[in-house]
C-alpha cells in the first residue's frame, strides 16, 4: 500500500505497528488504532485534511509496554519506524518544575533525535533540534503557534526591543524568535541543565553566536537586571503564581504563553 513516491500512508504504518504489538501479547486481538496504538512523535507535519505519507525513519514510538524484542521488530520490520521509546505519555519528560527531578523516557533501540522545522511569519524558519528521550513532548505545530502569539503580542504591544527573558526556555524556540524579531539581547533560563545543552545546539544550528545570555537556575530565583519583555512557557498544570510574580518585578511586559 505504497504511493508512487515509495512512502506509505500513516494509517498503514501505525496499522502495521499494531499488528507487531498485538502478535506480541502487548495490546489485546481487540485492540483497535484510535484505542491502542502507540503515541506516533514525528518531525513531520500532521494534517486532518490530507492522507499523510511517511517516509523511512520518520516515526519515533512511545508505548508504556514495549520490550526490548518488541523494539527490535518494530525497527527491524517497519521501515518508518526510526526510535522505539518506553514511557508513559501522561508523565511529563524532563523537568516539570523547580522541586521535580527530571525524568526520561527509556531508549529501547533507534536514535531519537527529532527535528523540527518550524515556519514563521517573519518569512524566517527556526529549526529545533531534540532528544525525544529526555526533552518534552511538544508537536512543531504547537510551538509554531505559540511563535504566532508571541509575533501577534510584540505588533499589537509597543515593547523596545532591548533586552528580553526567556525565562523557561527548553529547546530556545522562543527566544531563538525573539532574537530575528530584533532584540539586541536575549537572556535564556532553564532549571534543567540539559536542556541548556539542547539550546546551546539550536542556538548554534540557527545561526546565532551572539547577543545572548545562557542561565541555568529556577525561574524564581533569576538574578539579571530589568529587561523590556519576559516571556514564560510553564508545562501545562505548572502553578506559575511566584513564577508571574518574579516576570513582574523584572519586567512590565509579562508574556505568559
Ligand atoms: C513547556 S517547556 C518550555 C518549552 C520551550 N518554550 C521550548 O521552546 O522548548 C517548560 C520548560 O520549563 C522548564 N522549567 C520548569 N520549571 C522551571 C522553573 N521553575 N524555572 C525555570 N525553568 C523551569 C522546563 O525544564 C522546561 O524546559
Amino acid at each position: 500500500m505504497k504511493c508512487a513516491c515509495g512512502k506509505r500512508p500513516i494509517d498503514i504504518v501505525m496499522s502495521h505497528i499494531l499488528k507487531i504489538m498485538m502478535e506480541e501479547d502487548i495490546v489485546p486481538e481487540t485492540a483497535t488504532l484510535r484505542r491502542n496504538s502507540p503515541v506516533p512523535l514525528s518531525g513531520f507535519y500532521y494534517s486532518s485534511l490530507n492522507p499523510q505519507f511517511i517516509g523511512e525513519k520518520s516515526l519515533i514510538l512511545l508505548h508504556p509496554d514495549f520490550t526490548k524484542e518488541v523494539a527490535s521488530r518494530l525497527i527491524s520490520e517497519v521501515p518508518e519506524v526510526k526510535c522505539v521509546l518506553k514511557g508513559s505519555p501522561q508523565i511529563t519528560v524532563g523537568q516539570r518544575d523547580k522541586i521535580s527531578d527530571i525524568s526520561h523516557f527509556e531508549i529501547l533501540e533507534g536514535d531519537d533525535t527529532q527535528i523540527n522545522v518550524m515556519r514563521t511569519l517573519l518569512g524566517d524558519k527556526i529549526v529545533i533540534v531534540k532528544k525525544q528521550s529526555k526533552h518534552h513532548i511538544e508537536v512543531a505545530m504547537t510551538t509554531e503557534d505559540k511563535l504566532v502569539r508571541l509575533h501577534n503580542y510584540l505588533n499589537n504591544n509597543n515593547i523596545k526591543k532591548a533586552t528580553a527573558i526567556d525565562g523557561m526556555c527548553g529547546l530556545g524556540a522562543l527566544g531563538i524568535y525573539l532574537l530575528k524579531c530584533g532584540f539586541e539581547k536575549v537572556i535564556f533560563n532553564d532549571v534543567n541543565p540539559e536542556m541548556i545543552d539542547a539550546l546551546k545546539y539550536n542556538l548554534e544550528i540557527n545561526g546565532i553566536c551572539e547577543g545572548y545570555e545562557i542561565f541555568n537556575c529556577a525561574f524564581e530565583d533569576l538574578e539579571v537586571d530589568n529587561a523590556d519583555l519576559c516571556v514564560i512557557d510553564a508545562f501545562p498544570g505548572v502553578d506559575v503564581v511566584e513564577i508571574v510574580k518574579k516576570a513582574e518585578e523584572l519586567t512590565d511586559n509579562v508574556v505568559i504563553i
